[in-house]
């Protein structure tokens, strides 16, 4: 009889990153063919992939810690499948990027209106992006070497969760609604640092093997 426990993701692997990234184009899509004014599409879909990236990025950011804290088929699922959401979620900051260059050339004013300074956290977020990207797969991960992986792939993500902690917090002053990404990712941050505990609690709790 087989061992193997079912996953509860009908998709897993590769197959899951195609449907995720789909989802994104298809949003996408609808957001630019339903909207009359082309330039409005563009700014709406730049909204929308920063809210799908969110998503998919709370996701892979916490799926370490509910596996402690909640172990179950569903948690121990997302932590397996976790580089391929991570692999979405960059896919979906893409889209962003390619909305964010579209904007810029559809409205020549977008780039002369914003500062250098203002830029900084968006490429910043970017290229920690690209490089957690790249290192996700077997043969980058074996070339930098597990500990520079690490601490590269813990460093990337706390940058990435202050990035969209301050991209909320500074439009709440525009929209109360961004309350609510702006606790998610406070919530996020706690769920991870409790998770951590729990898990070096759970390692100082477990009786050594003699050698
Ligand atoms: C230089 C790089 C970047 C530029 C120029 C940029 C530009 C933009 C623009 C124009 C918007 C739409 C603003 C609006 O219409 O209200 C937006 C939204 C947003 N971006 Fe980016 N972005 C960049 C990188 C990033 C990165 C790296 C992240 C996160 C890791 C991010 C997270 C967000 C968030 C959270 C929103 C708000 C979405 C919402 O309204 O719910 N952006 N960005």
């Amino acid at each position: 009889m087989s061992t193997a426990t079912a996953s509860p993701f009908r998709y897993q692997g590769w197959s899951l990153f195609s449907l995720l990234a789909a989802l994104v184009l298809l949003m996408t899509g609808l957001i630019l063919v339903l909207n009359p004014d082309l330039a409005e599409g563009v700014r709406s879909a730049i909204r929308a992939t920063a809210r799908s990236s969110f998503a998919l990025f709370l996701l892979a950011f916490t799926a370490s810690a509910f596996a402690v804290l909640v172990p179950a088929p569903l948690s121990r699922s997302l932590v397996r499948e976790r580089r391929f959401i991570g692999l979405a979620f960059a896919f979906s900051h893409l889209v962003h990027a390619v909305l964010i260059y579209s904007y810029g050339q559809l409205n020549p004013e977008f780039w002369p209106g914003r500062t250098i300074l203002g830029n900084v956290p968006g490429t910043v977020g970017y290229v920690f992006i690209l490089l957690l990207a790249l290192t996700s797969f077997k043969t980058t991960t074996r070339l930098i070497g597990f500990k520079a992986w690490k601490r590269l792939h813990v460093t990337g993500m706390w940058v990435l969760a202050a990035i969209f902690a301050y991209s909320n917090f500074k439009r709440i002053p525009m929209s109360a609604w961004y309350v609510m990404p702006f606790g998610l990712i406070c919530a996020a941050t706690a769920i991870r640092l409790v998770g951590k505990l729990a898990q070096a609690n759970k390692r100082l709790h477990t009786p050594q093997r003699a050698a």
